[in-house]
């Protein structure tokens, strides 16, 4: 599948751009039969390092559209935690060097080969599960990656709807069940998966507690949380009480915790689980570990889970991540499902980098727009 573009991909490891004579010679003999992409500009990086120093951006060139392809402009793709930590190479599963960065995004169908059908040029798609690669101008891959969506859909709900939302919404649904009237807690609710979160959970009655770091802005943060649908948002240092349930007023406890950050913000997410609360842990944003009380076990017997997309959506699960997609960007038409971006133009790539590796403090997710 990746090996059209991995073969273009090639000539960047080799000594100069010559290495590409033989291919452009081959293309000009075969171009009376093949359809070829269109150029495409992209975001590689030749060895895993610090993102600002190991990418670039570089033209590749055109690459045969076969029977089973469809070739894909791209229109947007957002830079997620995960993209970076793929491109630093700490990331389990990542793509082989030399690489294009990017996971999600959508794109219009530019041109399909003989053998597609029900895509045509002018369709939205986006690549289902997602694959490596979406910091480009155009991507040829078979037919079966692409997931056609509605056009109607705002483009930037789109670019980001799986990593993200369909994260939040499978972690909602597959670990505690949740009745009406519940609560979860979180932290990292500033995140889009912890937004998402309060947003899918108010959706079906469930409340939310909801913690953020200090820093400038918190207030802020605190009022945009409110009105997305949070019942409380604190900070970790308003919670530097010797009994944070006594912060819950009339909410009962919660059965679910979810915590994207670790260290102290984790410890928080546990105090306020009830009796056989369950925490779920599916990002480390602090880089801390997550300490646990002997009591909490031997008392509370609390469970400590985990969660990964990547690893669920491998398990034969590309039709219900589908429609799980399908529903989140009804909710997101709707006007039901909103959370902060940025949106950055391609040519600024690398300023909008800056900002999603924090060097700026807080930003809203960035996302590429081509
Ligand atoms: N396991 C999975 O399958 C899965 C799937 C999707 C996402 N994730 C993970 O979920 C997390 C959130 O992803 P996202 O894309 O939703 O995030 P995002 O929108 O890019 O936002 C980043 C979040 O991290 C917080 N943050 C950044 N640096 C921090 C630090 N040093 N200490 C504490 N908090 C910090 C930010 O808080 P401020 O607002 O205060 O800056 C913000 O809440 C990431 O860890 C990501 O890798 C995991």
């Amino acid at each position: 599948m990746a090996s059209v573009r991995s073969v273009a991909l090639k000539a960047l490891s080799g000594p100069s751009w010559s290495y590409l004579v033989p291919r452009a010679q081959t293309l000009r003999v075969r171009a009376f039969t093949a359809t070829m992409s269109p150029p495409s500009k992209a975001v590689v990086y030749e060895q895993h390092g610090p993102p600002d120093t190991v990418t670039r951006v570089i033209e590749l060139p055109p690459v045969e559209v076969k029977e089973n392809d469809v070739c894909v402009k791209m229109l947007a793709a957002p830079i997620n935690p995960s993209d970076i930590n793929r491109i630093e190479g700490v990331y389990p599963v990542r793509p082989q060097v030399p690489a294009v960065g990017g996971y999600e995004g959508v794109g219009e169908v530019h041109s399909v080969g003989s053998a597609v059908k029900g895509l045509s040029p002018g369709d939205w798609v986006i690549p289902s599960p997602p694959s490596s690669g979406t910091w480009q101008t155009y991507i040829v891959k078979d037919q079966d990656v692409w997931h056609k969506i509605n056009k109607d859909s705002p483009m930037e709900y789109a670019a980001t709807i799986t990593v993200n939302p369909l994260t939040a919404l499978k972690m909602l649904e597959e670990f505690v069940t949740l009745n009406s009237g519940d609560v979860i807690v979180q932290n990292g609710a500033t995140s889009i998966v912890g937004q998402c979160i309060i947003q899918l959970a108010q959706y079906r009655g469930i409340h939310s507690i909801n913690i953020i770091r200090d820093r400038a802005g918190s207030d802020e943060a605190r009022e945009k949380l409110k009105n997305l649908g949070a019942d409380e948002v604190f900070t970790e240092s308003q919670l530097e009480v010797k009994n944070v349930k006594g912060l819950l007023g009339s909410l009962p406890e919660p059965a679910l915790g979810f915590n994207c950050v670790g260290g102290n913000a984790a410890s928080l997410v546990l105090k306020f689980l009830r009796q056989g609360g369950t925490m779920v842990t599916y990002g480390g944003m602090s880089k801390k570990p997550i300490t646990v009380s002997t009591s909490s076990f031997i008392f509370k017997d609390l469970s400590l889970r985990g969660f990964w997309l990547q690893k669920w959506m491998g398990t034969d699960k590309a039709k219900e991540c589908r429609s799980m997609i399908d529903y989140l960007l009804d909710r997101a038409r709707e006007g039901k499902l909103k959370y902060e971006m940025e949106l950055v133009p391609f040519n600024n790539f690398h300023s909008a980098l800056d900002k999603a590796l924090g060097k700026q403090g807080s930003q809203p997710k960035q996302v590429l727009t081509f």
